[in-house]
């Protein structure tokens, strides 16, 4: 991690920025540890131990990140009983997205029929679900937008070299949607105070080095794998516990809140041993954690997506509690965001 921190966002005095509603959508396909088992020289006992992983999901051939994205924003416009037509801005997180240009949002964007919204991509690997609703809450505090659909989506398994060990085991696809506006609710102040990092020296940790410009696909490319998800794992593994641990500590302090105040922990679901790491340091109770990596792998941007939906269906949040989103991946990024339900 970088030496120097980044700034802390602090909401603006009076403005409240709201989370209405939250959509998720995972195929249907369930791919197992025991199915792995088959494809490379792994276990089951060795998957769950070292990662928590038991099953992720596999998109099919007809599915993309667009496609799953519109599936999830679909179901959290349907539960703010919004039209697509009235939604103003898209945001959609992704590594994968349906190719490079255009943008996945602009694809979601026609899928669910909101032609007055302004749409783009980011990219900010496993950090994303955060970078998309930060940027979403600086557009409607600003008041150029009165709300806004934020979505991670990604179909990893498109990136996925399906005979490295070291990587296929960890991944799955899927996508999480937010649906935002301004809130005239005095019983929640919103999204609250945050922190984006980025540490661009340790760009080659996580990355995948072909289909940009700079090695494009060549007969040769292909041939060397350049088209595929590469992970140095163990050092990927220490920066994240660093920098989740090390953001969430500070923008506790900057919104001078306890550790103790805040409900829910969700991270990026990466793997259970970064998380129950990330928990033990920075002194949280394990009941605080909230993990679903065992049923989804790490679904990179749409992971906190997904989690913050399933809480939401489960009736396990409310109105008023305090929420610590954490995010660590490729960039190096990494995010840390307070939100009070
Ligand atoms: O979204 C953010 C980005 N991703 C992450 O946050 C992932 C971060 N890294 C990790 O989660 C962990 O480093 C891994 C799960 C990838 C690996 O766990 P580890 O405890 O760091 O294992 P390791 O890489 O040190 O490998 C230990 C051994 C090696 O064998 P040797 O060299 O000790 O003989 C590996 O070859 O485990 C071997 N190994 C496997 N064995 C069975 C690696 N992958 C597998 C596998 N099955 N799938």
């Amino acid at each position: 991690m970088a030496t120097g921190s980044p700034p802390q966002i602090a909401p603006v005095e009076g403005q409240r920025i709201q989370i209405v509603s939250t959509g998720s959508y995972v195929p249907e396909k369930v791919l197992t540890n025991f199915d792995l088992e088959k494809l490379v020289e792994t276990s089951d006992e060795w998957i769950t131990t070292r990662t928590g992983i038991k099953e992720r999901r596999i998109a099919t051939d007809e599915e993309s990140a667009s496609t799953l994205a519109t599936n999830a924003a679909k179901k959290a416009l349907e539960k703010a009983g919004v039209d697509g037509s009235n939604v103003e801005l898209i945001i959609v997180a992704t590594i994968t997205p349906d190719m490079l240009f255009p943008s996945t949002a602009c694809l979601v964007q026609q899928n669910i029929g909101a032609k007055r919204a302004l749409a783009f991509d980011i990219e900010a690997a496993c950090s994303g679900f955060i970078y998309v609703l930060e940027i979403a809450r600086q557009f409607l505090q600003s008041g150029s937008v009165k709300n806004a659909l934020v979505i991670g989506s990604e179909k990893i398994s498109s990136i996925i070299d399906w005979s490295d060990r070291n990587t296929c085991v960890l991944f799955g696809d899927g996508a999480g949607a937010a649906y935002l506006e301004r809130s005239k609710d005095p019983q929640t102040s919103g999204i609250g105070h945050s922190e984006l990092g980025a540490d661009g020296g340790k760009n080659g940790l996580l990355c995948m080095p072909g289909g940009g410009s700079k090695i494009p696909a060549t007969a040769e490319s292909l041939k060397l794998g350049h088209h595929f998800l590469k992970m140095d794992g163990r050092e990927t593994f220490k920066n994240a516990i660093q920098s989740m641990t090390a953001a969430a500590r500070r923008v506790l302090a900057s919104a001078e809140v306890d550790l103790s105040e805040i409900r829910w922990i969700i991270p990026h679901q990466a793997n259970q041993r970064i998380l129950t790491a990330v928990a033990e340091k920075t002194g949280a109770d394990p009941s605080q954690l909230y993990m679903n990596v065992d049923r989804f792998g790490n679904t990179s941007a749409a992971s906190i997506g997904i989690a913050l939906d399933e809480l939401a269906s489960k009736d396990q949040l409310n109105r008023g509690d305090k929420i610590l989103l954490l995010a660590f991946g490729a960039g190096l990024t990494w995010a840390a965001m307070i939100i009070e339900w």
